[in-house]
C-alpha cells in the first residue's frame, strides 16, 4: 500500500498568486491558498501529500521541478501564461519523467487565439481546461489512478 502513496507537486505560474482578485469571470473567486488547501485535503484522502509552489519566474519553477521531482510521484501544474510559450518549462517537465497534469481554470480554447496553444501540455498525460477549481480535483483523480496503476 505504501508504494501507492506519493508526494504530488502542485505548481502555479505567473500571476496566479493573485487568484481571488484576478478576473473572477475567468478564474473564479477562490484564492491560491484556498485551492492549495483543497488539493492537499483531497490528496490526503487518497493517501498522498502535496508540496505547493507558486512563482512569477520561469527559472524558479524549473529550479523547483529539478529539486523536488526526484522525491515526488506526480505533478499538477497550472503554468499560467508560460503555457503558451515556455519550451524551457516543457523540457523541465519532460526531464522529471513524472506524470504531470496541466490545469487551466479558464477555458483557454475559447479565449484569445494565442491562448489556444499549449507548448507544455505535450509533456503532460492530460490537460484540463475551463472547469475552474474543480479541474484540480479531476487532475488529482487522474494522477491517483496513474500512480496506483488502475
Ligand atoms: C490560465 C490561462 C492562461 O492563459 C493565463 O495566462 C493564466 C491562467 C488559467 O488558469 O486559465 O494565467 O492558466
Amino acid at each position: 500500500m505504501w508504494l501507492d502513496m506519493a508526494t504530488i507537486l502542485l505548481i502555479h505560474g505567473p500571476n496566479l498568486n493573485l487568484l481571488g482578485a484576478r478576473e473572477p469571470r475567468h478564474y473564479g473567486s477562490k484564492t491560491l491558498k484556498d485551492i492549495e488547501a483543497e488539493v492537499a485535503a483531497t490528496a490526503k484522502k487518497l493517501g498522498h501529500t502535496v508540496t505547493a509552489f507558486q512563482s512569477n519566474h520561469e527559472g524558479a519553477i524549473i529550479d523547483f521541478l529539478q529539486k523536488e521531482s526526484p522525491k515526488a510521484g506526480g505533478v499538477i501544474i497550472n503554468p499560467g501564461a508560460l503555457t503558451h510559450y515556455s519550451y524551457a518549462l516543457y523540457d523541465a517537465l519532460r526531464d522529471t519523467k513524472l506524470p504531470a497534469v496541466e490545469v487551466h481554470l479558464s477555458d483557454i480554447s475559447s479565449r484569445e487565439e494565442w491562448r489556444h496553444v499549449s507548448v507544455t501540455s505535450p509533456a503532460c498525460i492530460a490537460q484540463i481546461s475551463g472547469k475552474k477549481e474543480q479541474g484540480y480535483a479531476e487532475a488529482l483523480q487522474i494522477l491517483d489512478a496513474h500512480i496506483k496503476n488502475v
